[in-house]
């Protein structure tokens, strides 16, 4: 201890700022900030141009730049700055940067350049709690990374037919559209990456690639030309049937279409070395893109771009395996309508979608062994499957609808193995994406995998945008009125 510097105690200081403050008549704020400073405190507050500012551009400028997905952009020091009050309280809710895994999640790919440290989060808080002043100029924009395309792989870049320009009914800001791309391949391929280059970034929010097969090309076409303007309204899939595969459900279960999901800022989507997504000759890409329309309807014409392996490299299979559970949700307290009666919800999903659409609810409770003959609704849906090859989990991804409220997929639930493969404990339908582990998870024949999730049907009663107001039951469906229960996992098989 050497006391040899006087140095004001903190209670002079407050003494000091409250007499400052009287004069200036702001007592409290000054007196406030003077006590919450410990003279003794080592660290200054941050530096915007050294400490805030690179975390900003590298963590949140890929979304908010101009004419980017987010609200407002935060690239010039004054736009950051005098937004510092709502970047400290999104950041301090973990509101932003958006990462729906929550902390029992295991570690993904891309994690870290997404998320804040804890170290970068308290800088920024200590920054805007000292004002949020600039002292020197933001950095400027990152460049664009470029398409990672590596050795005997080749870059496939596939735009929309045409621009298209978002549309939706009144009162709807939403507009999800499927767009045929048709790669034009003469020989199988694998999909080694996706990312996708949006036309007007300002409105396209998410994308999902689907895979289809040569035999439902046709249905595609059906659907593009019965649509005025290029593509379909699509919603939870493409709206194009199983069908065409040939197979058992079992068989599309364990091999479905999915390709990648994507949303603005996410890194490209690689697998990881020596696996690729299976894209034979003939078959095509149903590109859906989420618009919101709260940005604006600029037309848009998004481009996918993959990175492709021939088949010559050998490349291990990956598949996607579905893991749906029944959605059976009844109307809310005091909800009351003739949709309120599963057996009229189940007439209305036949008229909606065809016939088929009506037995899924039942196909789903069979699936997942339970009665479809007495069924109870809940607003938690599980389901358990059992894997019966080995069977290499290298990532996974989760689906439900707009009153989606939490989904979790875990390995072997209740056992000392129990692992979590995915948890996101806040749903938000527009912030949906796969995310590949860091670590591949390696399982074995007699292994179960669950998929949990909760509705919450008080979510229509809020009006909460975007979900439709009808009291109605909810059962399995395509629509924005209907829900889904839906784990994926990419997978090797052997
Ligand atoms: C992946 C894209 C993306 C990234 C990365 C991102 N944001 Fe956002 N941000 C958005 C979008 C989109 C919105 C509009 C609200 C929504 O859709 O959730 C938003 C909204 C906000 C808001 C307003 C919140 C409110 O109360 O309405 C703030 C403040 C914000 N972002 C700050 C940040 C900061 C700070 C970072 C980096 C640490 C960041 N964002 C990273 C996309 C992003």
């Amino acid at each position: 201890m050497t006391p040899s510097v006087h140095r004001p105690g903190k209670r002079e200081a407050a003494r000091a700022a409250l007499a400052l403050g009287a004069a200036l008549g702001l007592a409290l704020p000054l007196a406030a900030l003077a006590a919450s400073r410990d003279a003794d405190a080592p660290s200054a507050p941050p530096s915007f141009t050294r400490d805030v500012a690179p975390v900003i551009q590298q963590k949140c400028a890929g979304c908010h730049r101009i004419g980017g997905v987010a609200p407002f952009p935060l690239e010039s020091a004054r736009a950051i700055s005098s937004r510092a009050g709502m970047i400290a309280s999104a950041v301090q809710a973990r509101l932003m940067p958006p990462w729906p895994p929550g902390p029992r999640s295991p570690a993904f790919d891309g994690e870290a350049e997404r998320t804040l440290t804890a170290r970068e989060r308290a800088t920024i808080l200590a920054w805007a709690k000292a004002g949020g002043r600039v002292d020197g100029p933001a950095l400027e924009p990152r460049p664009q990374e470029p398409v990672d395309v590596r050795e005997g792989e080749s870059m496939l870049e596939l735009a929309m037919p045409s621009a298209y320009r978002p549309r939706a009914a009144k009162g709807v800001t939403d507009d999800y559209r499927c767009f045929v791309l048709d790669a034009k391949l003469s020989g199988d391929v694998s999909v080694t990456s996706a990312r996708i280059r949006p036309g007007a970034s300002k409105v396209v929010h998410h994308v999902i690639l689907f895979r289809i097969s040569a035999a439902q090309v046709a249905e595609a076409a059906r659907l593009d030309a019965a649509s005025s303007g290029p593509g379909w309204t699509c919603f939870g899939g493409t709206g194009i049937g199983v069908g065409g595969s040939g197979g058992s459900v079992q068989a599309a279960l364990n091999d479905s279409n999915w390709i990648a999901g994507w949303a603005p800022g996410s890194s490209g989507g690689r697998l990881p070395e020596g696996n690729g997504v299976p894209l034979p000759a003939g078959s095509r890409i149903v590109m859906q893109v989420h618009y919101n329309l709260l940005n604006g309807k600029a037309p848009d014409r998004s481009r996918a771009v993959l990175t492709v392996a021939p088949a010559s490299a050998g490349l291990a299979r990956v598949q996607t395996v579905l893991l749906p559970a029944p959605v059976e949700l009844a109307c809310g307290k005091g909800e009351k309508g003739p949709l309120c009666n599963r057996t009229e919800a189940l007439f209305d999903l036949s008229r909606k979608y065809g016939s088929t659409a009506a037995f899924v609810p039942a196909g789903l409770l069979l699936l997942c062994g339970r009665s479809a003959s007495s069924v109870s609704p809940s607003p938690v849906s599980r389901c358990d499957r059992r894997i019966d090859t080995p069977t290499k989990i290298l990532g996974v991804a989760g689906h439900m609808h707009l009153l989606g409220a939490s989904i979790r997929l875990e390995l072997n639930p209740g056992t000392p193995r129990s692992r979590v493969l995915l948890d996101i404990p806040r749903w938000d339908f527009h912030w949906q994406s796969s995310y590949t582990f860091v670590d591949a998870v390696q399982t074995k024949p007699g292994d179960v995998v669950r998929v949990t999730c909760r509705h919450d049907v008080s979510r229509r009663a809020h009006g909460m945008h975007g979900v439709p107001k009808k009291p109605r039951y909810i059962l399995w469906g395509e629509g924005t009125t209907d829900e889904m229960c839906l784990g994926l996992l990419q997978v090797t098989r052997g």
